[in-house]
Formats: C-alpha cells, sequence, structure tokens
C-alpha cells in the first residue's frame, strides 16, 4: 500500500511536460489529430478532457471519430467487469483499423491500466498497443508520448503515487457547465469497490486551487459547475488549513456568475447537517442530490463496509425532504453482492418503495480481483440476480416516472444546453433538479437560463414552453 501523504507536482516537474509538449510540437512525424474514448464516471470524463488539453497543446486536432484519428487514447475503466471487457475489445477493435492506417498511435490509460498486472497483460497480450499509462501519471502524458514516439516498443508506464498536479491545460466538452475535481482517490474501501486500489488515497486539493478554477471559469462563461468526488462529503481532511466540504460551497457560491452548482458523489456515512443547511439557504445549488444506497439490507450494508443501516439512511433521506421538499434523490443500487438473500433483497425493495427515488442506477454485483468481497463465499447465482436486478428496474423505473411527473405544469428556470438530437427544432436542458426538458427555441439559447414550464412528462423527461427570458440564478 502506498504512502498516504499526497505528492504535488512542483512547477519544475509541470514545466518540464512543457517542454516535452513544445519538442513534440516540432515533431514532423507526431499525430496531426487525437480521438480520446472515454468510459466510466465524470472524474474520468474529466481527465479525458485534461488528456485531451494536452494533446491539443501537443498541435494536434480533435478527430472526429476513431477511424479517422492518428492517435486514439482509450481512458478506461474497472468498476465493473463489463467497462472492462467493453475497453479492451474497443482496443482490439482498433487493431484492425491499424491495417488500413499504418500511422496510427494507440494508447490506453485510467483505472483498467493501473489494476496489478494489468501492464504486464497489455504488453503480452496486446502487442499493438503503443502507450499505457496509469492514473497516478495522467500529467506525463506528454514525457510519454515522447518516448512512444522515438520509441520501437511499447511504452508502458504504472506508478503508486498519490498525485495533485495542478493547472494542467484542459479541452472542456461543454462551455456553459464544467467539472472540477475537488478531491482525488478514495479512503472508503467499501468491499466491493475496485477504485481505492485503482486510485490511490484520499486527497484533497487546496480550496483556493478550487475557487480559482471556479472563477477563471466563470471567466470563460461558464454558468454551472460540477464539483467531483468519490466521496464529496469528506473533502477537507489532511489540508493544510482544514475545510468542510459545506465551507468550500459557500465559498464557491460567493464566485458572481456562477449560477449554479452541483456535486457527486456523496456517502451517506458523510453527509452533514452542514451540508443541509448550506444546500436549503442557497441560491444556487442546485436541487438534486445523488446519495448511494448500494443496500437495504443492514447484514450487506455492514458486509460492504458501507457504515450506515437501512434506518439511518431512512432518517437522512426524510431529513433532506423535510429540509427540500423540491429536491431530486437519486442512487446507485447493487444486486447480488456475497450472501444476498432474498429476504436481504426485499429489504432493499422496501427502502426504494420508501425514499421514492427520482431515477436510480442499479448494478449487477460485478466481482473485482483483489477486492474484500472477491474473496467472500456465497457468490449469487446468475440466474438469482438477474432475476433480483429485473424486479428491481422495473420498481425504480415505475416509482421514477411516477415521481418525474410532480412537476407537471411548474415553470422551472432551465440550463439550455444543446440542439435536440432528433428534432431540431427543439433545444434540450435541464432543470435544477436534473430533469431533462424539451423545448421549441433556437441554438442562440445555449448557455442560458431560461423558465420553462413542464407542459408533459414523457416517463424520465417533459415536453415544455420556453415562459421567460434570460435568469440570473438557477
Ligand atoms: N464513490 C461513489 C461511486 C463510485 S462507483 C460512491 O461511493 O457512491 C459507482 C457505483 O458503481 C457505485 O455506487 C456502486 O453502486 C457501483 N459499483 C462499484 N463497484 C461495483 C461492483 N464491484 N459491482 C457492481 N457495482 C459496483
Ligand atoms: Fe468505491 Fe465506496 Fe469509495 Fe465509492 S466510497 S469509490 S463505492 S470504495
Ligand atoms: Fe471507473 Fe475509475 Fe471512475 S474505475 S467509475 S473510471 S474512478
Amino acid at each position: 500500500m502506498s504512502d498516504r501523504k499526497p505528492v504535488i507536482i512542483s512547477e519544475e516537474q509541470l514545466e518540464e511536460q512543457r517542454q516535452y509538449i513544445q519538442q513534440i510540437r516540432l515533431m514532423p512525424d507526431a499525430p496531426k489529430s487525437y480521438h480520446v474514448v472515454t468510459y466510466g464516471c465524470q472524474m474520468n470524463a474529466h481527465d479525458s478532457e485534461i488528456l485531451a488539453g494536452m494533446l491539443r497543446d501537443m498541435g494536434m486536432e480533435e478527430a472526429a471519430d476513431r477511424e479517422s484519428a492518428d492517435f486514439v487514447l482509450f481512458n478506461t475503466c474497472c468498476v465493473r467487469d463489463n467497462a472492462e471487457r467493453r475497453a479492451l475489445g474497443n482496443v482490439t477493435w482498433l487493431k484492425e483499423v491499424r491495417k488500413k492506417n499504418p500511422r496510427l498511435m494507440i494508447g490506453v490509460c485510467g483505472c483498467m491500466i493501473q489494476q496489478p498486472g494489468m501492464a504486464e497483460k497489455i504488453l503480452k497480450q496486446y502487442r499493438f498497443v503503443d502507450l499505457a499509462f496509469g492514473t497516478a501519471n495522467l500529467y506525463r502524458l506528454p514525457e510519454l508520448m515522447l518516448k512512444a514516439l522515438e520509441s520501437e516498443h511499447a511504452v508502458v508506464e504504472v506508478e503508486e503515487q498519490n498525485t495533485i498536479a495542478e493547472g494542467l491545460p484542459v479541452q472542456r466538452l461543454r462551455h456553459d457547465a464544467a467539472y472540477i475535481t475537488i478531491m482525488y482517490g478514495c479512503d472508503n474501501y467499501c468491499t466491493y469497490c475496485i477504485v481505492p486500489y485503482v486510485r490511490g488515497r484520499e486527497r484533497s486539493r487546496e480550496m483556493s486551487a478550487i475557487v480559482a478554477e471556479a472563477e477563471a471559469l466563470r471567466d470563460s462563461g461558464v454558468k454551472e459547475i460540477m464539483l467531483l468526488g468519490q466521496n464529496v462529503n469528506s473533502y477537507g481532511r489532511g489540508l493544510s488549513e482544514p475545510c468542510s466540504f459545506a465551507e468550500l460551497l459557500q465559498m464557491v457560491e460567493k464566485i458572481d456568475g456562477i449560477e449554479r452548482i452541483r456535486f457527486m458523489t456523496s456517502h451517506p456515512k458523510d453527509l452533514s447537517d452542514d451540508l443541509i443547511e448550506a444546500m436549503k439557504h442557497s441560491e444556487k445549488i442546485c436541487r438534486h442530490l445523488h446519495l448511494p444506497l448500494q443496500s437495504g439490507s443492514d447484514r450487506i450494508l455492514s458486509a460492504m463496509n458501507r457504515h450506515y443501516t437501512s434506518e439511518t439512511y431512512l432518517e437522512l433521506a426524510r431529513k433532506l425532504r423535510r429540509e427540500m421538499p423540491d429536491l431530486s434523490l437519486t442512487t446507485d443500487i447493487i444486486v447480488g453482492f456475497p450472501g444476498e438473500t432474498e429476504e436481504d433483497f426485499q429489504q432493499t425493495l422496501d427502502v426504494v418503495r420508501k425514499v421514492r427515488y427520482d431515477s436510480a442506477f442499479t448494478f449487477i454485483y460485478s466481482k473485482r480481483s483483489g477486492t474484500a468481497a472477491a474473496r467472500m463465499e456465497d457468490q449469487v447465482p446468475d440466474e438469482v440476480v438477474h432475476d433480483r436486478f429485473d424486479r428491481l428496474l422495473k420498481e425504480v423505473q415505475k416509482i421514477g416516472r411516477e415521481e418525474t411527473s410532480r412537476f407537471e405544469g411548474q415553470t422551472l428556470p432551465v440550463l439550455v444546453e444543446r440542439v435536440n438530437r432528433e428534432d431540431d427544432s427543439l433545444m434540450t436542458g435541464r432543470t435544477s433538479q436534473n430533469t431533462v426538458v424539451h423545448f421549441p427555441g433556437d441554438c442562440s439559447l445555449i448557455g442560458q437560463i431560461v423558465d420553462v414550464r413542464l407542459d408533459s412528462c414523457k416517463g424520465f423527461y417533459y415536453i415544455g414552453t420556453m415562459t421567460g427570458g434570460n435568469h440570473a440564478a438557477g
């Protein structure tokens, strides 16, 4: 296990990487275009924006798809077996593309590579991969890229460092809303979860760095920011000037021009009354909370190392609803954790019926090697798990539809994100509760917060009508 102390990447180290970027810019045979393929969570999506920022600075253009790029980089996830299989399948498929474009360079990075033994596997079984690196050395992409360009052999680097690198270039996907990672890693060791092993120890960025990033985003026209961490409620532990997540939110709230604040993910065990108060009195913090339940059985929650019971979770959900009646609550649930019985599963359904989530991500338990749960006996047979999964999905969808429809007829502020993908006379945006609304409008509205009446609920989204112009706060 690696040291707990975060390793702050120095200005000299960052400058060294900037010099590699300049060297690559001047190389005549360096790739001219890139395409980053991302799997996994928002934090990975934001890492991809940083990877793209470095590639752009190396002089590459973003290619429309992976077939037309000179360099394809897969930023992988390994939280469940299917995420990993999908990534490896797509990497293999690219081997065929290279037959047509011999210049094509292939890179693989992210959580999957950080697993023990994976780098060796890539070297042996995926010989067509030119470059592979883990999550801890993302900031070293320029150096590794240069090595790969100068070498006949694959360049593979995996370090076990708990790094924090500030000030890396970012090529953002959206102009109106942006991700800010506030902390890295995770120390919770839920027994099913691989994240602590592939993302390192929990470490928080300095509040001043986060606020400066939010201000710069505001200056570039961003209205909504999403603060990211595996467990944002424990933000600030170990900082030179300790600060809580609620305090961080209050600082970000003060930034004029930032109109909406979202965050992900909250661990129920660490959700404080201060946070509820900060949310309740805020004009900017969105009325949406993602609060992973994982299971409704106390026996399973304890085996998962979650540190709460169904009753304390329910009490928290009741308090949240009482303090903020317009809050939307969403969750993650795992079915088929080792030893889960029908009775345990019924307890999960019971919590689902009591909380009435606006939506829920449901997952089939996936055994991850190296985790404590992988060593547990009583793995539940596939057909039993699938049957439970189907029943749970039906229930969460039924409740989700009913809950989503509770806004019908209301007029709510909506941040307009984009033109509707199927009908270009419609615009698509989200309410503070994260509910999707499509309504007639034109693309000049993108990036604005406008009032939209939610006319008819179509299951998980709405068709609406714009009733008011630009809004100050969402
Ligand atoms: N840090 C966040 C979530 C990280 S992973 C949190 O604690 O909520 C996102 C979700 O993937 C988890 O909430 C969990 O529901 C699911 N997940 C994680 N490991 C899994 C596994 N081995 N099998 C199935 N689902 C898993
Ligand atoms: Fe995984 Fe638990 Fe950490 Fe979330 S809190 S990333 S589920 S170990
Ligand atoms: Fe996956 Fe890594 Fe995120 S394992 S869920 S991409 S932290």
